[in-house]
């Protein structure tokens, strides 16, 4: 693979910036520390890798020209969207069929679903994979929908990265159901799901390859240490982005988690099994909870996670023995092995 071209498509979108007691901080949620690190695993096998952002509509025509010519080359795709609208995630991986170019992770389909939680979910559940009951609504209900129970969470349908989820996501009484559905509707333009909240264990898994070659890596647990009084115990946006904040330094990642191995198993199973419904390629990340019923529940299947070298993917590769260069060359060797069989549904090149 030594010497291979690999151009990294990612949105140039800037920083976003966020309030905290009363301060503007600016966030470390762009992809750019992505980048250099999968450019420094990239070089770290011989690699040789080349930058390719996206930034505003006005330069999709350039973007789309190095994507025509890419055919030597293979895009590691890191594109949550495009012009700042995660709804347009799957649109970035469908130009890239379009133009027959080969690319890591999962095709449009797949990003299309998982981006959906209701339509992902549904699928889940149709095919036995566990889940909290969920009812997805574009208005403050009239009534509680028959299978919920409080306490509920509420999420907006088509976000990720905790997006829309702060301490206040979760509701106990219809009254506070029915404004924060307003809320969140008003705030996002989008329906919101809401989910039965599963107060237990939050675990994911990582998961690597395709077909008979694809594995789980070791379970990785949320621990929420020293949370807040009286505060649900969520990864809500603050947890995940705002340094500043308590809730970030009470999430605490832990990987390889401690688990007896029947549980881990069974985590591993349901990921390995929600991988393959969404039809997740190369590499997709599963996030799960442990119900006060003993049974592990699908919270959303992630097919494009965060894979910088400090996020929880590179921990569970490590935790499993490889390297962040390893990770990065298994994603690329998943994606050419996959080209190369009869799995790849994707247009051959042109001409
Ligand atoms: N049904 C639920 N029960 C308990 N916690 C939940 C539930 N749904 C979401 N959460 C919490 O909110 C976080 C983000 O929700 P998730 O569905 O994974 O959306 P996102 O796409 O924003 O990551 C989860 O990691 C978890 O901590
Ligand atoms: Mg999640």
């Amino acid at each position: 693979m030594t010497g291979r071209k690999v151009i990294i498509a990612f949105n140039d979108d800037g920083h976003d910036t966020y309030k905290i007691d009363g301060k503007l901080v600016d966030l470390d949620n762009n992809l750019s520390t992505t980048v250099a690190d999968i450019e420094g695993g990239l070089r770290a096998r011989g690699m040789q890798p080349a930058r390719l952002p996206l930034r505003d509509a006005s330069g999709l025509r350039e973007f789309a020209a190095v994507v025509a010519a890419a055919r030597d080359s293979i895009i590691f795709n890191l594109c949550e969207g495009a012009f700042s609208r995660s709804a347009l995630e799957m649109n970035v991986a469908a130009l890239f069929e379009l133009y027959g170019a080969r690319f890591t992770g999962s095709g449009p389909l797949a990003l299309g679903l998982a981006l959906d939680k209701g339509v992902a979910k549904d699928i889940l559940r149709s095919r036995g994979v566990p889940t909290p009951n969920y009812a997805v609504m574009d208005a403050a209900p009239q009534s509680l929908p028959s299978g919920l129970e409080f306490p509920l969470i509420v999420k907006p349908l088509r976000e990720d990265a905790s997006v829309g989820i702060d301490t206040n996501a979760v509701v106990s009484s219809f009254y506070e159901l029915r404004s924060r559905v307003e809320e969140i509707i008003a705030r996002y333009s989008q329906p919101v799901i809401v989910e039965e909240y599963i107060d237990g264990r939050e675990f994911n898994i990582a998961v690597l390859g395709n077909g008979a070659e694809r594995k789980a890596l070791p379970p990785s647990e949320i621990l929420f240490v020293d949370f807040p009084e009286g505060r649900p115990k969520i990864c809500c946006y603050e947890a995940k982005w705002v340094e500043d904040s308590p809730f970030f330094r009470k999430t605490v990642p832990s990987c390889p988690a401690d688990v007896p191995e029947e549980l881990k198993s069974e985590l591993q199973a349901i990921a390995l099994k929600s991988y393959g419904i969404i039809g997740c390629r190369d590499y997709a990340r599963v996030d799960m909870r442990l119900g006060e019923d003993g049974r592990i529940k699908v919270l959303e299947v992630n097919p494009n996670p965060d894979i910088s070298s400090d996020a929880g993917f590179a921990r569970a590769a490590k935790a499993s023995g490889l390297e962040y260069p390893d990770l990065i060359e298994a994603i690329i060797g998943a994606a050419e092995a996959r080209y190369a069989s009869q799995l790849s549904r994707a247009p051959q090149p042109l001409g």
